[in-house]
């Protein structure tokens, strides 16, 4: 199979087998996966919302690297490496309020809202000290439907740009107005999960409409869910689910089924019976629903372990009955998420066993064969059967980039855009 330089025909891209199951277990090639694939792709950070006030922050932890988004004394949302430019400490952790300085826990270098260096204690005791080049490291920054995202490494399209016409589809649902959930502590709900699978089997899972029927009883009783995905040219997929006039047995769809129509009359018709689950380049979920919305982030933690991060926003409604719709929203899509993770655990136990191979993908998958494709486009080493002898996998893979096309060789997994 060389579905490589197949990639300079998009077409051709799908007719491609699934990624080998090496590739879901391998310590060295998620070191190059999170290189060159996680790294240059656009990061969730947390919501406009969060961060209003001059020095509210959010930090982001991304398994090697961490992030901080901060607003300025001057209103403008920055983002920062999250390590002090002294010896490395991280600064922020979680998410608060800076009241004039980001002081380091180390030795109490201090920078301003803007990531300028402000101070450095004994500062004679550096010799020729050039505070101006000693700033914190600035991010790319970009804030799409109110949801701030941060790209640590490389360049490449805009969120806006990914989207292009898509974006469409979730303007009604006006999530720049939503605003977070209660957490945990405050009787809320948990945001961050550890699944015991590779972040690609998580990825498939959540790209893989096929799955629906079977393996979420409750959600398929609740919608009628659209099995076959709109994908544009970079990677950018969305299917609707909408509720169905059945009524599940099951009392919490069924109350759904029944306030859904008319909970949110200030809302367009179709959108408040409609969910839509979005998915962009390279592990982000947009779950939309008329009542909330969370982000689907998913972020390697090991060859066999994920942090499934799923921060949660509602729709600043403080009426009884958007309260019910929020509570019920929830309490199905945990049962969801439940399955899905335990779906997950199954697949990542399977594709273990020896010589396993994973079969043929349907229609229904598109958007998995796409992003296989792209995985293949940045790390052409997964073409490969079987498992490279160990220390060689970066050395083997630097080769078949230099024999590609020269567009491929320092791509980005936007690249088949
Ligand atoms: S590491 Fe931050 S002040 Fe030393
Ligand atoms: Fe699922």
């Amino acid at each position: 199979m060389n579905s490589f330089v197949d990639i300079r025909h998009p077409e051709r891209i799908y007719e491609t087998e699934p990624l080998p199951a090496w590739t879901y277990l391998n310590a060295e090639l998620l070191e190059l996966e999170y290189e060159r694939v996680i790294l240059p792709s656009w990061q969730f950070v947390c919501h406009q919302n969060q961060v209003k006030e001059a020095g509210d922050f959010a930090t982001l932890d991304l398994w090697r690297d961490s992030i901080i988004v901060m607003r300025g004394k001057d209103g403008t949302l920055r983002a920062f490496q999250n390590a002090c430019r002294h010896r490395g400490s991280k600064l922020l952790d979680g998410e608060g309020t800076c009241k004039h300085r980001i002081t380091c826990p180390y030795h109490a270098w201090s920078y301003q809202l803007d990531g300028r260096l402000a101070a450095v204690p004994s500062e004679k005791t550096f010799p020729n000290l050039d505070k101006t080049q000693l700033g914190l490291k600035e991010l790319e920054l970009e804030v799409f439907c109110g949801l701030v995202f941060v790209r640590v490494m490389g360049s490449g399209p805009s969120i806006a740009e990914q989207w292009g016409d898509l974006a469409k589809e979730l303007a009604p649902y006006r999530i720049e107005e939503m605003v977070p959930a209660p957490s945990v502590e405050e009787g809320g709900v948990q945001i961050s999960e550890e699944w015991a699978c590779n972040w690609k089997v998580a990825l498939d899972n959540y790209l893989d409409n096929y799955h629906v029927p079977f393996g979420h009883p409750g959600l398929h009783r609740l919608m009628d869910n659209q099995l076959s995905c709109t994908i544009n040219g970079h990677g950018v997929s969305f299917s609707k689910s909408v509720i169905r006039e059945r009524e599940s047995h099951a009392w919490s769809e069924r109350a759904y089924q029944r306030l859904a129509p008319k909970a949110f009359d200030y809302l367009p018709e179709d959108v408040r019976q409609t969910w839509v689950f979005g998915f962009m380049p390279v592990n982000i979920g947009f779950d939309v629903f008329p009542d909330s919305m969370d982000i689907f982030q998913i972020l390697p933690k090991g060859p066999t372990k994920s942090v499934i991060r799923t921060p949660l926003f509602v729709r600043p409604d403080t009426r009884r009955e958007a309260k019910v719709m929020q509570f019920l929203a929830n309490r199905i899509n945990v049962q969801i998420g439940h399955e899905d993770k335990e779906l997950c655990e199954r697949v990542q136990a399977g594709l273990s066993s020896y010589n396993y191979q994973p079969g043929p993908l349907s229609e229904y998958e598109m958007p998995v064969k796409d992003m296989h494709a792209r995985i293949r486009a940045a790390c052409p080493i997964v073409t490969q059967k079987e498992r490279p002898m160990d220390g060689t996998l970066r050395r083997q893979n630097v080769k078949l980039l230099a024999d590609a096309q020269p567009e491929y060789r320092n791509c980005a997994i936007a690249a088949i855009a």
